[in-house]
Order: C-alpha cells, then structure tokens, then sequence
C-alpha cells in the first residue's frame, strides 16, 4: 500500500508541475503577445513634504499593431504614463511590461538598451538638438545603438525620403517649419524600426492643416512598420483614427467609445 501511495503522490505532483509550469508558460505567452502591459500601476511624486497622486491602480494593454488614443485633462498624468511606459520614470508601484519584459525586473542600463532598440518617442516639442543637422538628428538612435557610420546612411536616406525631407538633410531644425520638425522628429523615432511608438501629443504644436498631415505620416509609417502606437492627444479628431480610446482621470483609466468621445470630460 505504502508503494502505491507514494507512486500516487509522485504522479500527483507531477502533474501539479506540469500544469503549473504550462499556466506560467501560457500566462507569459499571453503577456508577451502584449505591446505594452500595465498592471496595477500606481504613481505620485513628493514635492516638500506633500505627495500627490498622480496614477492609481491603472492596467490596460495595449496589442501589438494597434493604435491607442490616450486622452485626459491637463494634468492628468498622460506624460507621466508615457514616461513610465518608456523607462525614463522608475516605477514605484505595479508593473508595466514591454514587449514581454518587466522594467521593474531590469536594471538602468537594460532599461536604456530597452527604450533605444524596441521604443521611439516623439514629443509635442519636436526634442530636435538644434546643434545637430537634420540627418545626425535622425541618426540618433542608430548612433546611440553603436550602428557604424556606413550602415546609418542607406537608413537614414530610406527615413528622410518616408518623411518627404529628403532634400534637407543638411539642414538645421531653425530653418525648418514647425511641420516639418515634427516629420524629423517621426524619422528619428522611427529609423530603427521600434516595435512601440510613444508619441506625447505630436500635433499638438502645429496648425490643423500640418497636423493631419503628420498624422497621416505617422499612421501610415507605423502600419507599414506593424508597429504598435500609444498616442496622447487634446484632439477629438487625433483621437477618432484610433482603434482603441482610453480616457485618464482622477488617477483612473477607462475604455471610450467613440461615439462617448464628444460628451467626454476630457476636453
Ligand atoms: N517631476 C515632477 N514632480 C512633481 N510633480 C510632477 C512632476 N511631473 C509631473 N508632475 C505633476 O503631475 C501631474 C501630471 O503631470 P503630467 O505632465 O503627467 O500631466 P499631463 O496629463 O501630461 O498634462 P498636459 O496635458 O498638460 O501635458 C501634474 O499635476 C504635474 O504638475
Ligand atoms: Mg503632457
């Protein structure tokens, strides 16, 4: 009897492993198959001797090649996700995953490597170094990533054409209008081909006409590229192109419909 029952037991645990190894495996397969993954996150920062709340116990995903809007009041914490998101802000509480990799689990140095080879950011001040031209502007994260000089320049040439700019690389971002930094900016996020693009209000800075037009850069480059876009915007029109709408208030996060967007306290 004392055979069998230790037989039984050996069995038992065996298959408590291997069921438990596979939910694990299963569970990380679902995670990975994730852009990005937010879970429980929650932030505030300390001024003196006062802290705010800024993020409270906010999960959401989002899918590889999907389009995401994310809208909120000023104030909000929309910049404060993005830069949780993109490493640049350590996380305190919860976890975010990109592609699969749990920041809280990496160190700095992974973290950097992270945000220079999978993730582009754009920014509603275009972020151009107004020492560099146009083309070592783009080249950037290939510069930043040790790719040799002779490698950057089919890529660079293959970025400033997606952009129309391919006449201006020698050009300085002063002699260039607010429309046309703004298409650098997307070259330079875009020219190693990340597979999750952060942009913080990237029309924000211009007028109606230029802004559509960089949008309709933008989405085309990063379906061609099946890349992944988080985008945070002011605008019910930049917000309707998306495929998902998520609204950031009093520290929460919810699903929109688009038809909930006009009567929206976001605005
Ligand atoms: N480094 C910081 N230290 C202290 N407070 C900060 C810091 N960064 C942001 N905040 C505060 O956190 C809150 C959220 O700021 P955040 O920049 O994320 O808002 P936002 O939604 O991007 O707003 P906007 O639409 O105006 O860009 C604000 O009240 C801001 O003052
Ligand atoms: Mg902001």
């Amino acid at each position: 009897m004392g055979v069998f029952k230790t037989i039984r037991d050996a069995i038992r645990q065996l298959i408590n492993h291997v069921s438990f190894s596979l939910s694990h495996r299963l569970r990380s397969l679902i995670t990975q198959t994730h852009a990005i993954a937010v879970d429980a996150l929650s932030h505030s920062y300390t001024t003196g001797n006062s802290s705010t709340q800024i993020l409270s116990d906010v999960s959401f995903f989002v899918e590889r090649g999907e389009t995401v809007a994310l809208i909120g009041r000023s104030g909000s914490g929309k910049s404060t996700l993005l830069n949780l998101i993109s490493g640049l802000e350590p996380i305190i509480s919860g976890e975010v995953r990109v592609n699969g990799q749990a920041l809280s689990t990496i160190n700095d140095s992974e973290r950097t490597r992270l945000r220079g080879a999978e993730i582009g950011f754009i920014y509603q001040a275009f972020n151009l170094i107004p020492t560099l031209s146009v083309e070592d502007n783009v080249a950037l994260p290939l510069a930043l990533s040790n790719v040799s000089y002779k490698h950057q320049q089919p890529k660079i040439a293959d970025a400033l054409q997606a952009v129309g700019l391919q006449t201006r690389a020698r050009d300085y971002p002063d002699q260039l209008s607010g429309g046309e930094q703004q298409r650098v900016a997307i070259a330079r996020a875009l020219i190693h081909r990340p597979a999750l693009i952060l942009a913080d209000e990237p029309t924000g800075n211009l007028d109606a006409q230029s802004g559509r037009l960089v949008l309709e850069l933008l989405s085309k480059l990063v379906d061609e590229q099946s890349s992944s876009l988080l985008l945070v915007t002011h605008s019910q029109e930049v917000a309707t192109v998306a495929d998902k709408i998520l609204l950031l208030e009093q520290g929460g996060i919810s699903s929109l419909s688009k038809q909930d967007l006009s009567s929206s306290a976001a605005w």
